[in-house]
């Protein structure tokens, strides 16, 4: 797995000159954010060596090395979720490369179900803690010790001075703090689960996110995580939820979202 992480790092630092200190990865519907920054390289997904390939609709599979606001930056728009069948290791393979190219600072978006009542769609949520209940751990089985400790600490796991910066930003958005529960899916949550999920801490619930903030602060890099809520869990306000429901959702708070993190970049 080292020989594969270091041969893939190798490979794309022959092609792109920009040597990221931070990475962004783009969930469901909110791939737009790379359409404003200063394009270097991109790379399929397909083209990167040991990289899996994306199968979800609405998830371009790319890799892309840019600039935005004079700062070299990575974006990763598409992941691999558990759902579509991927190993955990696989899921978090881009990282550990990302990680492996001098990328120190990670940050995560996606689509997830709001669980708290004072949420609405289309809000933003920072994430400052998550609950992992995929039933999976990207660090089962051997320890790669180059990578990092076989016991890693989960104390402050979404950097306390990245939140304290974002919570700085202005934006037309709501903008909420909390816990990101992290289940495999695919099913969305039954009414049930939606109430469980409220009842153990549970801020927003969503299919990705904990793997890779799992693999990054393993190997000891900062992260930052922020949800867009695209429909709601919350009693009395279940409705039906659809993929593409979520991806227009995503899609519509994307706006505010590019902005969002163009700021987060900026203030750094
Ligand atoms: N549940 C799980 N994952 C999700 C949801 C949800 O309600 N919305 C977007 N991703």
């Amino acid at each position: 797995m080292l020989e594969k992480i270091k041969s893939t790092a190798t490979f794309l630092k022959t092609k792109t000159s920009v040597r990221p200190k931070t990475a962004i990865v783009l969930g469901s519907g909110l791939g737009n954010f790379a359409s404003s920054i200063e394009l270097s390289e991109t790379f399929k997904y397909e083209e990167i060596p040991h990289f899996p390939t994306s199968t979800v609709e609405g998830h371009a599979g790319n890799l892309i090395f840019g600039k935005l606001h004079g700062k070299e930056i990575a974006l990763l728009q598409g992941r691999f979720h558990f759902y579509e069948g991927y190993t955990m290791q696989e899921v978090v393979f881009p990282i550990r490369v990302l990680r492996q190219m001098g990328v120190e600072q990670l940050t995560l978006t996606n689509a997830a179900g709001g669980l708290n009542p004072a949420q609405s769609v289309g809000d933003l949520m920072l994430i400052t803690d998550h609950i992992n209940l995929m039933g999976d751990n990207p660090l089962l089985g051997k320890n790669i010790d180059a990578l990092g400790p076989r016991f890693p600490d989960m104390h402050n796991t979404y950097t306390p001075d990245l939140l304290k910066l974002a919570e700085r930003i202005e934006t037309p958005a709501v903008l909420h703090k909390g816990v990101y529960v992290g289940v495999s899916g695919p099913t969305f949550e039954t009414p049930a689960e939606y109430k469980f999920l409220r009842i153990i801490g549970g801020d927003a619930v969503g299919m990705s996110t904990v793997p890779e903030a799992i693999a990054a602060r393993h190997m000891g890099m900062d992260v930052f995580g922020v949800s867009v809520i695209t429909d709601l869990g919350v009693e009395g306000k279940i409705g039906e939820v659809s993929h593409a429901e979520v991806q227009a959702e995503a899609e519509k708070a994307g706006k505010h979202l590019t902005r969002f993190l163009q700021e987060f970049i900026r203030l750094q």
